[in-house]
């Protein structure tokens, strides 16, 4: 376990090096250029790609919610996200045109599997996004990106997620340029954030005193929420799975807009609500929601950039993270989750 009480732990602090890894032979941060010398695409193969299936399980389904965002709005190109196990039985439409994106950590889940032979039956191209070298995924799809994470022994993943987010968001980028959509200021301006990640993690990492503190004040909760807009959503849903996983605590994410319709019930006095606040484009949308559940006495702590005066004011408790792009925000947002 190198030196950490358990290898959950031990992986958490590995993700610096793990995201080196991911980007060494893909970005240069010299040129600024992201490429993927193992996919080797031209603009022709991209710009017929009418539409891309992301498919997965649990903790890799969730970095698949992360990077539909990413393509979208990086790449332009319209994207579903499926869960492998409602996938491989509910007859998709795929087409040529199609491309169906797997990810796995382990490359040999059963449900992604299947969900990648029968978008090759349907003729799709297939790309894996893998941790594991030579697993059955990776041998089976198309064309392969791994994450190389390095290995995963604590089963409930930290590393496999923030690299399964780094390589999607890597892969809109290049898929962004490719066919056109994505201006080569932004992106290099992305390639540059990205080369600072690992040590903002790093850093990250080694003040904790903030997160065993609240540890020891909500551990014996019931339940739990978590709440955020866009891709603040989107990396709620893991943050929901690992405390459920890990503490056995009941917890639940929702998109902040929808909490009117029907779960503001459950918001009752004393109930910690962990609020995003990294995507200033629906910033106010989600302070609002925040008061909201303030208004109902739930003990609220939100997650925010350094330099944000105004978190503070609503909410209990506030977690600084260090500024950065909105679409690097993911990436240091679930730290702390
Ligand atoms: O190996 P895979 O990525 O295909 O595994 C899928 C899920 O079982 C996995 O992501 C799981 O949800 C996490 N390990 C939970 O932390």
């Amino acid at each position: 376990k190198g030196g950490f009480e358990h290898f959950m732990l031990k992986e958490i602090y590995e993700q610096p090096k793990a995201m080196r890894d991911t980007m060494t032979g893909r970005l240069n941060a010299e040129s600024k250029l992201i490429t993927f010398p193992e996919l080797n695409w031209t603009p022709d193969e991209m710009s017929d790609i009418n539409k891309i299936f992301i498919v997965a399980c649990g903790t890799a389904y969730h970095a698949g919610i992360v990077g539909k965002y990413y393509l979208e709005q990086l790449a332009r190109v319209p994207v579903e996200v499926d869960i492998a196990s409602e996938f491989r039985y509910r007859n998709p439409v795929l087409e040529p045109e199609s491309m169906a994106v797997i990810i796995s950590q382990s490359g040999e889940t059963s449900d992604t599997l299947a969900a990648l032979r029968e978008a090759k039956r349907l003729g799709s191209r297939t790309l894996a996004v893998t941790n594991v070298v030579g697993s059955s995924i990776a041998r089976e799809a198309d064309q392969v990106v791994y994450t190389y994470a390095g290995p995963e022994i604590a089963v409930a993943s930290t590393k496999a997620y923030t690299t399964q987010l780094l390589a999607m968001l890597m892969l809109a980028v290049y898929v962004g340029r490719l066919r056109g959509s994505l201006a080569e200021e932004k992106a290099e301006a992305l390639a540059t954030g990205l080369v600072s990640i690992p040590e903002q993690i790093h850093k990250m990492l080694e003040d904790v005193d903030q997160i065993k503190v609240f540890a020891r004040e909500y551990g014996s909760s019931e339940d739990a929420f978590f709440l955020g807009r866009s891709l603040d959503y989107a990396v709620a849903l893991e943050g929901a799975l690992k405390l459920k996983e890990i503490s056995y605590i009941h917890a639940e994410a929702y998109a902040a807009g929808e909490l009117k319709h029907g779960t503001l019930a459950l918001i009752v006095s004393g109930v910690p609500v962990i609020v995003l606040a990294t995507q200033m484009d629906v910033y106010d949308k989600t302070v609002s929601n925040l008061q909201e559940v303030k208004a109902r006495e739930a003990v609220v702590i939100a997650i925010g950039f350094e330099g944000d005066t105004s978190l503070g004011k609503y909410a209990d408790h506030v977690i600084y993270i260090p500024k950065t792009d909105k679409y690097l925000a993911p990436l240091l947002a679930v730290l702390p989750l």
